[in-house]
């Protein structure tokens, strides 16, 4: 398959008026991510090599968005504008000039189903391999209401046939189109360009292409996946309910790969986490993008956590929140109600408490006091705060960026720190305390004096 040339045309012409957004709808996401690029990510992992975006008219955003889209190893996407919307044949057509450089497989997917799964790309593609003209991905289900149903006979495709379209008999057909199609590059502008729009809604259907190689003897093949891979979106409702099905399937991914989810349906995962073998992920977990994780580490309850990176024996939470780029080395720390931000934790290291580590590097080993705070804002520009190795920070201290603490010192507890200090140092950044003898009884009894009085 691999010396295969393939071509996806991705339709992402959608209308969207049903999502009630100012964003198109193909941009909506889904784990954190694009709807679109899922597409654009199966169609890759799927080993297409070109790939043709399909736009509406006026559809700026989804041009911009598409270029920051795909993966940086993947080939940059070409775009085509449908100027009305006429059909699906009519919007594959726009990518005519891509279809002309003639690749063996053309994929034809829909941007607005982002559940499409690889193996389901695959087994089309590999039908096209055994020789089948066209390979189309089909599901059964007792409700098939809306779905152009597959007319098949004696085991080969025949025709797609549009709900609005279909004879009585042809109604009660439970096996559905998917939407994703693959044709073999060689027919497919002739299929396309063969398709008429004499249907019930005078549109140029894709699907009338099934038909149209069956009629010159060519074999068309229908490939069966389960109804939730076709899924398209077209409202919140039905946003949330592809999330829902995405998060269940990466969930027992996760699962399999020997991370432990004691709550699975509590943990939620973007696109793009990545998490080790014997990593425990304890209930109500936020993962949001750019986090990976090492094997072995403990994620506690409820944390919610973006672009980090945990290292093995790491532990975090319960209610952590990183974000901004934290780095969390090998069996460091950071515990309950704790906030980092851009802030490096090195082996070791421990920030147990109520703390919040922003614009800062924690030394290995060093100990950071409950309700310590980085003051790493002065209102206009964000500041840096260096901890070295092995240094104790006291509870409920200000470390007021930019400072450092070298490797070894000890700040004394309730110190705001204005000023460096050095190694193997003491700093004392509070008002010394005086205790004045009997001074409490006194004050007590003026008081209740006071009061009679
Ligand atoms: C389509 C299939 C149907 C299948 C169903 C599965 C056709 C004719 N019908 O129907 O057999 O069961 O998907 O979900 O293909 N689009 C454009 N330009 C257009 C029209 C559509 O880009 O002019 C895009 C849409 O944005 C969408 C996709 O093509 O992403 C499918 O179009 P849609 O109108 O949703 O087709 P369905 O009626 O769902
Ligand atoms: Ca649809």
């Amino acid at each position: 398959m691999s010396n295969r040339t393939c071509l996806a045309v991705i339709l992402a012409a959608g209308e969207g008026t049903r999502m009630k957004s100012s964003l198109p709808k193909v941009l909506h996401p889904i784990a954190g991510r694009a709807m679109l690029a899922h597409v654009m990510d199966a169609a890759t992992a799927a080993g297409a090599d070109s790939l043709a975006v399909v736009t509406g008219a006026g559809a700026e955003l989804v041009r911009d968005a598409v270029a920051n889209l795909s993966a940086p190893s993947a080939s940059q996407p070409e775009i085509f504008v449908q100027m009305e919307r006429l059909g699906t044949a009519h919007a594959v057509l726009a990518a005519r000039e891509a279809l002309r450089r003639g690749h063996d497989d053309v994929l034809v997917l829909f941007g607005d189903a982002p559940l499409l799964d690889v193996e389901a790309i695959s087994a089309m593609r590999a039908a096209l391999q055994e020789g089948a003209a066209i390979a189309v991905m089909g599901f059964r289900t007792d409700r098939p209401a809306g779905y152009g149903r597959l007319v098949e006979r004696d085991g080969m495709l025949v025709a797609i046939r549009e709900e609005k379209d279909c004879s009585p008999e042809e109604l009660s057909i439970s096996y559905c189109n998917g939407g994703a199609m693959a044709i073999a590059g060689r027919h497919a502008l002739d299929f396309l360009e063969n398709v008429g729009n004499s249907n019930a809604k005078g549109e140029y259907y894709l699907t009338d292409i099934v038909g149209i190689a069956a009629s010159q003897g060519l074999p068309v093949k229908a490939v069966e996946t389960l109804m939730e891979t076709a899924l398209g979106v077209n409202n919140r409702a039905e946003l949330a309910a592809a999330e829902a099905i995405w998060q269940e399937r990466r969930r027992r991914e996760m699962m399999l790969s020997g991370v432990t989810l004691i709550a699975p349906e509590t943990v939620f995962f973007s696109a793009d986490t990545v998490i080790g073998a014997d990593t425990i992920v304890e209930p109500n977990v936020w993962f949001g993008p750019g986090v990976t994780v090492e094997g072995g580490a403990r994620i506690h309850a409820f944390c919610h956590i973006e672009d980090a990176r945990i290292d093995s024996g790491a532990t975090i939470g319960p209610f952590a929140r990183l974000r901004g780029g934290c780095e969390v080395m090998e069996k460091a720390k950071i515990g309950s109600f704790c906030e980092t931000k851009k802030t490096r934790i090195e082996q070791g290291a421990k920030v147990p408490h109520l703390s919040y580590i922003g614009d800062a590097v924690i030394g290995r080993g060093s100990n950071i006091g409950a309700g310590t705070v980085t003051c790493n804002y002065d209102g206009v520009s964000k500041h840096r705060t260096e901890i070295g190795a092995e240094a104790f920070i006291g509870t409920n201290s200000s470390l007021v960026a930019p400072v450092k603490v070298g490797s070894g010192a000890y700040v004394a507890a309730g110190s705001v720190v204005t000023e460096d200090a050095p190694d193997d140092s003491l700093t004392f950044g509070r008002a010394r305390q005086v205790s004045y003898e009997g001074r409490g009884r006194s004050l007590r009894q003026k008081l209740l004096a006071a009061q009679k009085g």
